[in-house]
């Protein structure tokens, strides 16, 4: 594991997107794995700034993100599809049939998951994939627990996830308690991983996570076991590591 220490979460962004910049730079027709959540914003960000100083070119790159609410339409601003249009999809030159989120809205959510699967196998894999982390160790939706050989399915999320990203929402009670992730396996099988931090509540789980047991009770401890993960942390959050 390799670990980047940057001192703000600008700094930390900015650092993440470098690799990002330079993974596009290099391999132009690359699959990526995207995440949402506060902490990426800056760093997709910093990623349409290079685009529009004609430093990156979209036009071939494939992504999937790791997951979506279930119910919660496209158009709604707590969506994971609202999300990736306003912070990147619609600034750059990313082919729209070529951006892929799991659809909360199918109506056979197994289904979906099944072939959310296959399009990512199809597309020939993950190449490079951006993590966050929960406070309570989650990577994706992937609550404590959640099995290390799982693929994209559909989770129950915890009080401690609702509780956090509930304040997004007009009223706690609108937010989904349910969601499609991708599973385990599916993130661990991404040839490269990023994962950023940010902020004081997540120095706990990063200790715990990086340098503690490799459990299912903290999903991102798999990480321990992966040849190729990037940890880009800021001050705060890498107090312990
Ligand atoms: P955050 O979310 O970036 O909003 O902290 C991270 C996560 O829960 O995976």
């Amino acid at each position: 594991m390799k670990i980047i220490a940057a001192q703000t979460k600008a700094e930390m962004n900015g650092k993440a997107a470098d690799i990002f910049a330079k993974h596009i730079s290099a391999k132009p027709d690359s699959v990526l794995g995207l995440a949402t959540g506060e902490t990426p914003r800056e760093l997709y960000r910093s990623l349409i700034d290079r685009y529009e100083a004609g430093e990156l070119d979209f036009s071939r790159i494939t992504t999937f993100n790791l997951d979506e609410y279930v119910g919660l339409a496209p158009e709604h601003d707590q969506s994971y599809h609202y999300y990736m249009h306003d912070a990147l999809f619609d600034q750059v030159n990313l082919a729209p049939e070529r951006c892929h989120l799991p659809n909360g809205m199918a109506p056979d959510l197994d289904a979906e998951c099944r072939a959310y699967e296959e399009q990512i196998e199809a597309a020939g894999g993950i190449d490079l994939q951006l993590l966050g982390i929960g406070v309570n160790g989650h990577i994706a939706f992937n609550e404590p627990g959640t099995p290390f050989d799982s693929t994209t399915h559909q989770v129950q999320l915890t009080p401690s996830t609702i509780e956090v990203n509930s304040q997004y929402f007009a009223t706690p009670e609108e937010m989904p308690t349910t969601a499609l992730t991708m599973g385990m396996k599916t993130i661990f099988e991404a040839r490269r991983i990023v994962l950023v931090a940010s902020g004081a509540q997540k120095a706990d789980i990063l200790r715990a996570a990086f340098f503690g047991p490799v459990t299912p009770e903290v999903p991102a401890s798999i990480l321990q076991q992966h040849n190729d993960v990037t940890l880009v942390v800021d001050e705060a959050a890498g107090t312990y590591i």
